[in-house]
Parts: C-alpha cells; sequence; structure tokens
C-alpha cells in the first residue's frame, strides 16, 4: 500500500486519476468513486465526450468544481505534470478508441491512441511514483471461444486491430508486473456494457451510428431509425439470434471501485472478467426495451455478419472472489435507465446544443 492512501470511515481512499474520464464509462465511474469516498480526477481530450457532462458529473455529485484536465493521454509529460506531488493513490485508463470496424480502417490510429497512450500514461506515472493502475481491457481479447462460459483462463488472440490493442496492454501490463513488482494491476476485461446513470443525466449517446446494440435499438425507440437490423435469427440460441452478456454502466462503474480498493489494500495484480454471467439475445434486448418504452420495436432480420459468434458469455466466479464484485442490474433496469437518459438528459443536450 502507498503511503498516500487515508481511511474515510475505514475506507481506502484518495485523489484518483480518470483518462478519458469524460467519457460514457469514465463519468459513471466518477460517480461511483466520489460515491465511495474518493477524489476522482478527470483527464480527457473530449475527441469523444461533450464537455457539458462536467456540469452534470457536478450536478450528480453535489460539487461546485471537477478537476478536469483537456490533454491528450499521448503526452506523458503533461500526465507527469497533473501527477506530480499531488498525493494521487491509482489511475483508471478509460481512453482509447472502442470502435472494432474503425480500427480496420484505421490501424495505426488506433495502435497510437491505445498503446502509445498506455505507455506515455506509465511513464508519467512511474516519474510520479504512481503504481496502481487500472485497466478498462475487453472481452474482445477472448477471440472466439468453444468453451461458453468464457473463464480468464481461456487463449486469448484478437480479430481485429482494436482487440489487438487490448492485448497488447495487458501484455504490457503482464510484463511490467513480472520485471517490477511495484508497479499492480487491475485488468477488467468487459463485457458489454450498456443502460445509464440512474439520474437519467449521463449515458451513453453516439453522434455517429452506434457500434453496439442498445444505442442502436434507442434510435428505433426514438424514431430516429426505422427499425432494428438484426444479423441472423439462424444461430444456434434459444431464439436463433446471438447472446451476449450485458453489464450496466453502474455496475461496471462499482466493479473500478472494488478493484481499486483491491489493488490499494492487497498490492496484488488482477485480470478479471466483468459481465453477469447472464446472456440475452437480440431478440430478448428488443423485447425489454419495448417493455421500457411500451410498445413493440420493430426489425428486420438481415445476413449474418462476418465474425458474429453464436453466444459470448463471461465467467463470473473469479471477480467475486478476487474482488467481491457481483452484478446486481438485469436487462429490464439496464433497459429502463437507458430509456430514462434518452428522454432526460440526452434530449436536454440535444435541445440546448450542449457541446
Ligand atoms: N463501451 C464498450 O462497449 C466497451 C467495451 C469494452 C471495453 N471498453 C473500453 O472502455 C474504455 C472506455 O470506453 P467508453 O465506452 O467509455 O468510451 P468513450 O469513447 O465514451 O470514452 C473514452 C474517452 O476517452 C477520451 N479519449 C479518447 N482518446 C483520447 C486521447 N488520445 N487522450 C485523452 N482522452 C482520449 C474520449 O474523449 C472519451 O471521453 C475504452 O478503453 C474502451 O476501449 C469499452
Amino acid at each position: 500500500m502507498t503511503g498516500k492512501t487515508t481511511k474515510r470511515q475505514g475506507l481506502v481512499a484518495g485523489k484518483v486519476l480518470l483518462t478519458g474520464g469524460a467519457g460514457y464509462i469514465g463519468s459513471h465511474t466518477f460517480v461511483a468513486l466520489q460515491d465511495a469516498g474518493f477524489d476522482p480526477v478527470i483527464l480527457d481530450d473530449f475527441s469523444n465526450a461533450k464537455r457539458s457532462v462536467l456540469d452534470r458529473i457536478k450536478l450528480i455529485c453535489q460539487r461546485s468544481e471537477i478537476e478536469c484536465h483537456q490533454i491528450d493521454v499521448r503526452d506523458s509529460d503533461a500526465i507527469f505534470d497533473i501527477l506530480k506531488d499531488r498525493d494521487f493513490v491509482a489511475v483508471v485508463h478509460f481512453a482509447a478508441k472502442k470502435a472494432v470496424g474503425e480500427s480496420v480502417a484505421q490501424p495505426l490510429s488506433y495502435i497510437d491512441t491505445n498503446v502509445t497512450g498506455l505507455l506515455s500514461l506509465m511513464k508519467a506515472m512511474e516519474r510520479a511514483g504512481v503504481f496502481n493502475l487500472v485497466f478498462s481491457s475487453s472481452a474482445t481479447v477472448y477471440g472466439n471461444q468453444d468453451v461458453i462460459p468464457i473463464p480468464e483462463t481461456a487463449t486469448r488472440s484478437f480479430a481485429s486491430p482494436y482487440a489487438f490493442t487490448k492485448l497488447i496492454g495487458e501484455q504490457i501490463l503482464e510484463q511490467v508486473g513480472h520485471a517490477d513488482p511495484r508497479w499492480h494491476f487491475g485488468v477488467l476485461r468487459y463485457f458489454n456494457p450498456a443502460g445509464a446513470h440512474s439520474s437519467g443525466m449521463i449515458g451513453e449517446d453516439p453522434a455517429d451510428i452506434p457500434n453496439n446494440l442498445m444505442p442502436y435499438i434507442a434510435k428505433v425507440a426514438t424514431g430516429e431509425y426505422e427499425r432494428l437490423n438484426v444479423f441472423g435469427d439462424d444461430y444456434n440460441t434459444h431464439d436463433g439470434t446471438g447472446v451476449r452478456d450485458y453489464i450496466h454502466v453502474m455496475d461496471l462503474a462499482e466493479a473500478h471501485v472494488k478493484s481499486l480498493i483491491t489493488l490499494i489494500k492487497n498490492s496484488c495484480s488482477h485480470a478479471i472478467n466483468i459481465g453477469t454471467g447472464q446472456g440475452y439475445s437480440v431478440f430478448d434486448m428488443l423485447a425489454a426495451y419495448g417493455r421500457a418504452v411500451g410498445h413493440d420495436l420493430s426489425h428486420v432480420v438481415v445476413p449474418r455478419r462476418d465474425g458474429d459468434v453464436d453466444t459470448l458469455l463471461g465467467e463470473v466466479g473469479r471477480a467475486r472472489e478476487e474482488i467481491g464484485f457481483s452484478a446486481k442490474y438485469g436487462l429490464d433496469e439496464i433497459c429502463a435507465s437507458s430509456w430514462h437518459w434518452i428522454n432526460t438528459g440526452a434530449k436536454d443536450a440535444a435541445l440546448e446544443g450542449e457541446d
């Protein structure tokens, strides 16, 4: 444990830098960390976030100010300037490009942001003497697997430049951790983050065509898109559509808090799946969103996409055992929270032209 931690009502606390903290998962984690007694600080270049999210976090957290630095995570000296002499206990590294399809079109840009960004961050942390790092990894590091649910011990591979950056990121942490015992890493392999904060004030709001299923369904629900394209209904699943493990973003945020507390208290690294272990199909998701909205949503079945698999589910026992995390929320809560956000925060932001 570093000497910088303080105890607050028996909990570990202290300053935590969130790279990409203005983004979808980062903003929810900011709130969860503050609730747990930490003092989060944001670093973000706002390439995929609106500045107005800061005002929304302030309202949720009832704070008059938030410390936020508009910096590119590849700028190691600028990160060092934030960290030095400041009593940071840890960093959570969200900042990354995340669209699988785009990564195929722009592999160098993805490798630069995601891999160079990680290295530049770690160099700054080392200079500043901050050695606890929680890393946003992804179930994409498992590639295609035969054994479902997927255990953390499964062989890792990559099927896109994006997945490559996450796998390389994990391997960098493993090598550094083996060679230098000062470092402790929490590698969190997210399954499918979805939903929004219960306040309805922050959530996922992609400007472009959404890469993920839920924001796409949300746009069908608002009428922006006429119907959902369902890519194949002849998979080997209960209704023929692909089954995935959707995790509520508020649960995911809580997992970061537990990972951080474990890193700081136990001074040892972990690599774990963050999911629910429960699978839902595209049709399950469409029906649940329809229940949240109050009417059925249109869809059309179109041919399968290359690379899609029947079922992707994570084994969740290690998360329970190593960091004491298990998901609280299910599919209906995920859909209801998304719809609440679409009808409140996201609508206000669009009406007010927030940037
Ligand atoms: N959302 C998902 O489905 C999912 C699934 C698995 C893993 N992840 C990983 O989780 C992390 C967070 O994802 P998210 O969904 O919140 O994405 P997001 O795009 O909402 O958040 C990422 C944030 O990083 C910022 N950023 C991007 N490049 C930057 C740079 N060079 N310097 C500083 N800031 C930069 C963006 O402005 C954004 O605010 C990412 O690392 C992503 O790869 C996401």
